[in-house]
Formats: structure tokens, sequence, C-alpha cells
């Protein structure tokens, strides 16, 4: 048994592929000793192609209006607890600012699919960021928006997307979202803005509810296929006010070996360690990069704005302001023999 997933192993460090039957084996087979075998080769497999570096990137989590209601989230549209805020242009404009002076050269739009932000104005501010901090580059994660409005964009300078697909298996998407969202839409829109030209990013959840081995393997292999330039994989982590109140959440240990795996089939992908991650684990993030991942994103949000952005429960968010918790994450990463860098952090070829 052992045997046989040791020589999997070995196909996909020499492949970068395998059969959907093979990765569904290696996801049965997850066990500690083979996670450590899969995070050895992973960290190998990084560092011929980025070193020691670790980039960082600003998260500036801008609004948590959503007009979509899935399942999961914790600013759903149709949670009426959750207190909503949307960040003005100058509010983002000083996250930049105090981002820049910490060292970030990539900062991340993220929010709920929140209609006040039409193409105008994120074209307008996006526009202003790149003239201000021209060695930048701006990340959006902002929804699907259809490809006219991708492209607007990316004509004004936007360089990344970050889109979870969620799930590639069609009945589990349609177990996690409401009708009105599709797998088709979701990953045509990912298509789209792989031909538009962004460096795009998608991902899932690991252990949302009703997801099976075959699942996560259809993930990977989507993966595989797309040949994105970035995932973002966390566990799910229930919210209180959703239907999944009183699931369990993924689990750590197995979200870290798909890591390893996702590394060891794009190992030039840019892999955050997210925050999911480091809400479920005080060590998560170290864990994260130690499986293979190579991105952190401390959130340079306003204070109040973090706490608001709740997707699921207890969220971490550092702690105390960006200041802090940059210098923390250097330190951190350097006892694991990893170095935070001030750099843009694009796909090194
Ligand atoms: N647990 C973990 N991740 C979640 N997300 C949303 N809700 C949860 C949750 N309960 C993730 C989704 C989404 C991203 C913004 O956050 O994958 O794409």
């Amino acid at each position: 048994m052992k045997e046989r997933l040791i020589f999997i192993a070995d196909k996909l460090c020499k492949n970068h592929s395998l059969t959907l039957e093979e990765y569904a084996e290696l996801i049965d087979g997850y066990d500690a000793s083979l996670a450590e075998l899969f995070a050895k080769r992973a960290r190998e497999v990084r560092k011929e192609v980025y070193g020691k570096d670790v980039f960082v990137r600003g998260l500036i989590e801008i609004s948590n209006y959503c007009k979509n209601d899935c399942f999961y989230c914790g600013i759903r549209r149709s949670n009426k607890t959750c207190e909503r805020y949307r960040l003005s242009r100058e509010e983002i404009l000083s996250c930049c600012e105090e981002g820049y002076a910490l060292g970030f050269r990539t900062f991340v739009m993220q929010g709920g699919e929140d209609a006040f932000y039409t193409d105008d104005f994120l074209c307008d501010l996006i526009r202003k960021v790149k003239e201000s901090y021209p060695d930048c580059a701006v990340t959006l994660s902002l929804g699907e928006r259809g490809k006219e409005s991708f492209r607007c964009l990316f004509e004004a300078g936007a360089d990344r997307y970050l889109l979870r697909h969620e799930t590639a298996d069609e009945t589990h998407y349609a177990s996690l979202h409401p009708t009105e969202l599709t797998l088709q839409n979701r990953l045509q829109a990912l298509r789209d803005l792989k031909e538009i030209g962004y460096q795009t990013g998608c991902g899932f959840m690991v252990g949302s509810p009703g997801q099976t081995t075959q699942m996560l393997a259809k993930d990977i292999k989507w993966i595989e296929a797309f040949q994105p330039a970035m995932c973002g994989i966390g566990p799910f982590i229930p919210h209180h006010a959703t239907r999944f109140a009183n699931d369990k959440a993924g689990d750590v240990g197995l979200t870290c070996y798909l890591l390893s795996i996702i590394r060891l089939i794009k190992p030039n992908i840019l892999l955050p360690a997210t925050t999911a991650l480091a809400t479920l684990d005080a060590k998560g993030c170290e864990k994260g990069i130690l499986a293979g991942a190579n991105v952190v994103m401390p959130n340079v949000s306003p204070i109040s704005a973090k706490q608001k952005y709740e997707l699921y429960d207890n969220k971490a968010y550092g702690g105390s302001e960006a200041a802090k918790n940059v210098e923390a994450l250097k330190k951190r990463m350097e006892a694991i023999g990893c170095r935070v860098v001030t750099d843009r952090g694009d796909v090194r070829l």
C-alpha cells in the first residue's frame, strides 16, 4: 500500500500529472508520514524556483456587502446579522499607503459582490494605485463580474485576479450555492480571466460539507488542467449564521497535504498559506509554508473592517495592527528557514 503511494508520488514529481484515480488514491492514503514525504519534496521543488523567498500581499477587504447567498459564507446576502461596511476610495488608498511603507508590493482588493464598486470606480482606483506605486501589482478578488468588466479592469492596470472555483464537481457546487450560481459560469469566468491576460487564481475549501475524496481528486485534476498562476486553498470553517453552523471544520493536515500536491503539480505556482489555515491552528501559517506554500497575505484593512469581514467564525487577523503583524511574520518565517521579501512576487519562470 505504502509502496504504491510512494510510486505514485514519484510519478507526480516526474510528470507533474496523475490520473483522477491516482489523485484519489493519494488523498485516501493521506497520513502524517506520507504528508511529511510530500512536504519535503514540495519544499525542494519550491526552493528550486523561489529559493527561500516568501511573498507577502497586503490584503484590503474593501466591502462585506454581497449580492450572493453562498450557503457556507458568513457575509452572504441573507445573513441579516452581518454588520455591513464598505471602504471609500480614500480609505482604500490609505491602506495602500500604509501597506507600501510596510514593504508590500502587491495589494489585494477583496470583497463581496457589491454593485457599489462600478467599473468606473474601480478603474479609477486601480489607475491611481498604479500611478502612485508603479512598482506594485494589484490583485482583485471581487467575484464574478462579466468578461467586459474583467477586461476593463485589466486595461486599467490590474495584474491578477483571484476567483476560487470552490469545487469542480457540479453536484457539490449546487449543494453549496443557490441555483443562480453555477459551476459552468464560475469556470467560464476563470477561463475569461486567463484569456484576458490576468495572472489568474482559483481555489477551494478543504472539508466543505458533503465533500468526498472523489470531489477533491476532481479539484486537483481540474487545477492540473487549468494551470492557474495562483491557487488559494483553506479548510472550511463553519459560520454560526449559516446552515452549516454545526458542521465540522476541514482538516489542517489534509489541507497542507493538498498544498504539497499542488506545488508538485506546478512548481512555480503562487500558493498562499491562507487565513483559514491560520484561524484553525496557531502554527497554521508555518505549516502551510512548510508544506510548500510561498505566499502570505497579511490583512492591512482598517481594524473595524477586519472584524466585520467575517466569512467564518473566529477569523484570524493577526491580532494587532498591520505593522506589528508584519514584524512578527518576518521572524516566524525566518524561524522556519524562509525570508519575507519586498517584491511584487510575480510567478517566476
Ligand atoms: N470557511 C472557509 N472558507 C470560506 N470561504 C467562504 N466561506 C468560508 C468558510 N465558511 C472562502 C471561499 C471564498 C473565499 C472568499 O473564502 O472559498 O471563495
